[in-house]
């Protein structure tokens, strides 16, 4: 089967797909790919645009609804921290809590997109940490401490929210990117706050890839209902690649940092 990456299928011998199928799948930095068709699905375009496909309801999307409601286990009126809060993944986390009746406070780089979370996601709190305390800013956006915290970020930010956690607090470990730079990874030293506070911290990667389906139909009721926002950064040529991949560590970015290789 040969696909050319951003366009339609156009030549396939392959019993699950046809020439014209839009698909979605792992594939290189490259124009065309030639593929057997392993680890690629079928899109639905009538749901949404191609590009929502590989955000709200792509990987980072399912990351996010799995993330959140199964190993976050949020309840009405818990407060919930997530960082990266303006990036793929954590603008979905913090929509879906304030769906789920949670007191959201996101953790970001930069006034613009605390401006972002607060008026267009509705966030209850947001906190730069690259300005000011984040310790002293995160016990005035969460004076009843923390319930769940999303973790996108790892390193300081992880070791500082653990010091404000509560009773049975959950702390979903989704990335560590602070880290992943890093000869030497900083692992949490606070963590004896998980001992006190009966807390849990658990992992997940791709564990609820057979439910994938039921979270693309509510995602797309809630985007529907005006509940949930999808937004994409998009940049233009595969000429683009190296600095278009800089921009996620830079946080020169607002949601999904698509590169559109044509
Ligand atoms: N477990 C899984 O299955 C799974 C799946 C998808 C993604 N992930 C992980 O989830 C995390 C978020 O993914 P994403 O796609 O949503 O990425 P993203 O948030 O779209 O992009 C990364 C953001 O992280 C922030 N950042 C970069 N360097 C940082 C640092 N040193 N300290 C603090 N923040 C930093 C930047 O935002 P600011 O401007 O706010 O700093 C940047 O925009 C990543 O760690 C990723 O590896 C895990």
């Amino acid at each position: 089967m040969l696909c050319e990456q951003g366009q339609w299928v156009k030549a396939v011998n392959h019993p699950k797909f046809k020439e014209g199928d839009m698909l979605s799948g792992w594939g290189g930095v490259q124009q065309f790919t030639l593929t057997d068709g392993k680890g690629f699905h079928k899109i639905n375009t009538e749901l949404a645009d191609p590009k929502v496909h590989m955000s709200t309801l792509g990987m980072s999307g399912m990351t996010a609804y799995f993330g959140i409601l199964e190993v976050g286990k949020i309840k009405l009126g818990d407060t919930v921290v997530v960082s990266g809060a303006a990036g793929a993944v954590g603008s979905v986390v913090g929509q879906i809590a304030k769906i789920k009746g949670c007191r959201v406070v996101g953790i970001v780089g930069g006034e613009e997109k605390c401006h972002y979370l607060k008026e267009d996601l509705g966030f209850d709190e947001v906190i730069d940490y690259k300005s000011g305390n984040l310790r002293k800013n995160l016990k005035k956006a969460c004076p009843e401490g923390i319930d769940v915290y999303f973790d996108n970020v790892g390193g300081y930010t992880l070791d500082t929210v653990l010091t404000r956690i509560n009773m049975q607090a959950r702390i979903v470990i989704c990335g560590a990117i602070s880290q992943y730079n890093e000869k030497v990874i900083q692992g949490p030293t606070n963590y004896l706050s998980l001992l006190v506070n009966r807390a849990t911290m658990e992992g997940m990667v791709f564990d609820y890839a057979k439910r994938y389906p039921e979270a693309v139909i509510q995602l797309v009721q809630w985007m529907n209902e005006g509940k949930l926002k999808s937004r994409e950064d998009v940049y233009v040529g595969i000429e683009h690649f190296y600095e278009t991949f800089c921009r996620l560590f830079s946080g020169g970015k607002i949601g999904k940092l698509i590169l559109n290789i044509k």
